[in-house]
C-alpha cells in the first residue's frame, strides 16, 4: 500500500463538506434516486473530492477523484467494510455459506477457487468456445432484421460465462433460461436496496424459485459436465478442494459458489451492451474496428489470445464505454469506526462511497470528459495511465474485479464477431441508461437493425 492510500487514521481531520437541500427524513434520495451520477458530480462540482449528504436512515461520505478513490478502495475492510452494505442485498440472492456470508479467510479461498478458470491459460482455453458460442447463436439470424440489443448481450454472455464456469452441457440445457433467472435475483436485490428490508414482495418470491431452478440444475448437471478433453468437471474440483479449516464444500455450497459466479459475470452484458450503443453512435469507429480485424484474422478468426491481443483499437472502445457508462456505478462500504480519510472525518456508520460513473466524467482527469474519444488510449495520450485509480469500473485497491480479463475477453470476441458479421445501426440513435441497484443498464428496448455482410 502506498503512503496516500495508509492516509485515513488517526481519527481527526476536517469536518465533510454538505451537500446543500435535502428534506427531513429522505434527505437527498429525491435528486440521488432520479440520476444518482448527476447529483453526485454537481455535489463534487461545488462542494470538492469529498462531500457527506444523507438518504433514508443513513449519512453517506461520497469522495470523488483519482486520488480519493485512490484512498478508499485502498482502505482495508476493518476500516470500510463491504460486508454491511452487500450482505443483506447478496445472501438473500445466493444462500448462507458463500460471498459475504462467510469470514474473510473462507470467503479469499472460495475467490481462488474461481482463479484457474479465469487466468491467462484458462482465457487462453476458452477463446475458441466463446467464438463458437456467438457464431452458432447467430447462424439461425435472417439475412436482415432487427435485435434488443441488451437482450442479446444477456443471452450471448450467459451462454459464454456457463460453458466456461460451469460446463458445456449446462450451458446447452440451462443457458438459454439463464438471462431471465438471474434478471429475477437482481430486481429482488433492487428491491432490497430500494425498501432497505427483505420484506416479502413478489420479487423476493420469483428470486426464491429462480435460486432453487438455478441451484438444482447446477448440481443435477454440473458434477458430470466436463469440458472438452478434460475428465473431471468444474464441480468436482471445487468438491475436491480443501479449506483453510480443513474441510471440504458441501454439494449445496458448491452449487451456491457457482451462481455467485454467474451473477457476479452480470454486468458483462451490461459493458458490452454499452460498447455496442456507442459505437453505433459514432459509426465511425466502425471501418477502423474493421480494419484492424482484417489484420488480426484472416477469413476464419482463430480464436488464439495473440490474435486478440491485436485487437487495440476494440480495447480502447471497451475502455471508453468503461469509463462512459461503467456497470458498477458506486462502490460503497461502511466506516467500521471512526476515520479520517483523505483528510476528512468520518464517522462511524456512514456508507463510504466512490463513483466510477461520476469520477469518470470529471475535467482535468479525462479531455473533454462528456466526449466519446477511444484515441484518449493511445500510447501517446495514455490518459486513463496518467493519473492511478482515474479508470476504476472494475474497482480497484484491496477488491479489484476477479473476472475482469475474463469479461473484456468475451465482450472483445462478441464485438468481433458480430461486427464482422453485420452492417448494424441503431434504430433510435437517443440511448438513455437506467440504475438498478448497484448496475447501470441500457433502458429498454434498445433496437438494433442488422444486415449481413458478405464475408
Ligand atoms: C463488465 C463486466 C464486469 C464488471 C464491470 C465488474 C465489476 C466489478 C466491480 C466494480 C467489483 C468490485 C465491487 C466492489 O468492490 O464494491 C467486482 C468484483 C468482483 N467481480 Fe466483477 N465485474 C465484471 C465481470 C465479472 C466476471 C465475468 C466475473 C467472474 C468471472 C467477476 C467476478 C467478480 C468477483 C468474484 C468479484 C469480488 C471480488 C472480491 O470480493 O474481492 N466479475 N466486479
Amino acid at each position: 500500500m502506498t503512503d496516500r492510500t495508509r492516509n485515513t487514521s488517526p481519527p481527526g481531520g476536517r469536518e465533510l463538506p454538505a451537500v446543500e437541500g435535502g428534506l427531513p427524513l429522505i434527505g437527498h434520495a429525491i435528486p440521488f434516486v432520479r440520476n444518482p451520477v448527476d447529483f453526485l458530480l454537481r455535489a463534487h462540482s461545488r462542494r470538492g473530492e469529498a462531500v457527506a449528504f444523507s438518504l433514508p436512515g443513513r449519512r453517506v461520505a461520497s469522495f470523488c477523484g483519482p486520488q480519493a478513490n485512490a484512498v478508499v478502495l485502498g482502505l482495508d475492510d476493518s476500516e470500510a467494510d463491504r460486508r454491511p452494505v452487500y450482505e443483506p442485498l447478496v445472501t438473500p440472492l445466493l444462500g448462507p455459506g458463500v460471498v459475504f456470508n462467510v469470514p474473510a479467510d473462507v470467503k479469499a479461498w472460495h475467490d481462488s477457487l474461481l482463479l484457474p478458470l479465469i487466468r491467462r491459460d484458462a482465457l487462453a482455453r476458452h477463446a475458441q468456445a466463446m467464438f463458437d458460442q456467438v457464431e452458432r447463436y447467430i447462424t439461425p439470424w435472417q439475412a436482415s432484421g432487427t435485435f434488443e440489443l441488451m437482450t442479446v448481450m444477456r443471452d450471448l454472455t450467459a451462454r459464454i460465462t456457463a460453458h466456461c464456469l460451469i460446463g458445456p452441457r449446462f450451458a446447452r440445457t440451462v443457458g438459454p433460461a439463464l438471462p431471465t433467472l438471474l434478471n429475477q435475483l437482481e430486481s429482488a436485490a433492487f428491491a432490497t436496496f430500494m425498501t432497505g428490508s427483505r420484506a416479502l414482495l413478489p420479487q423476493h418470491r420469483r428470486a426464491d424459485r429462480a435460486r432453487e431452478t438455478l441451484t438444482r440444475a447446477i448440481k443435477q448437471i454440473a458434477p458430470h459436465d466436463c469440458p472438452e478433453g478434460s475428465e473431471h468437471s468444474h464441480f468436482e474440483d471445487l468438491m475436491c478442494a480443501v479449506g483453510p479449516d480443513g474441510r471440504s464444500l458441501d454439494e449445496n455450497t458448491a452449487a451456491s459458489l457457482m451462481l455467485g459466479w454467474l451473477f457476479a459475470a452480470a454486468s458483462t452484458p451490461i459493458h458490452a451492451a454499452w460498447t455496442g450503443i456507442l459505437l453505433l453512435q459514432y459509426p465511425q469507429w466502425l471501418p477502423v474496428l474493421r480494419a484492424e480485424q482484417e489484420a488480426a484474422f484472416t477469413d476464419h478468426p482463430p480464436a488464439t489470445l495473440s490474435a486478440l491481443h491485436k485487437l487495440e483499437r476494440l480495447d480502447h472502445c471497451l475502455l471508453e464505454a468503461e469509463r462512459l457508462h461503467p456497470a458498477v456505478w458506486l462502490l460503497a462500504r461502511t466506516a467500521a469506526r471512526d476515520l479520517c480519510i483523505h483528510g476528512y472525518r468520518v464517522p462511524r456508520g456512514h456508507l463510504v462511497c466512490v463513483s466510477p460513473g461520476a469520477s469518470h466524467r470529471l475535467p482535468g482527469v479525462f479531455r473533454e470528459p462528456g466526449t466519446f474519444d477511444p484515441d484518449r488510449y493511445l500510447p501517446d495520450r495514455r490518459e486513463h495511465r496518467a493519473t492511478p485509480y482515474a479508470l476504476i469500473g472494475f474497482s480497484g485497491g484491496r477488491h479489484p474485479c476477479l473476472g475482469m480479463s475474463f469479461a473484456q475477453q468475451t465482450m472483445k470476441i462478441i464485438w468481433s464477431v458480430l461486427l464482422r458479421a453485420f452492417d448494424l445501426e441503431l434504430a433510435e440513435a437517443r440511448a438513455r441508461g437506467a440504475v438498478t441497484a448497484m448496475r447501470h443498464k441500457p433502458r429498454r428496448p434498445c433496437t438494433v437493425r442488422y444486415r449481413r455482410r458478405n464475408r
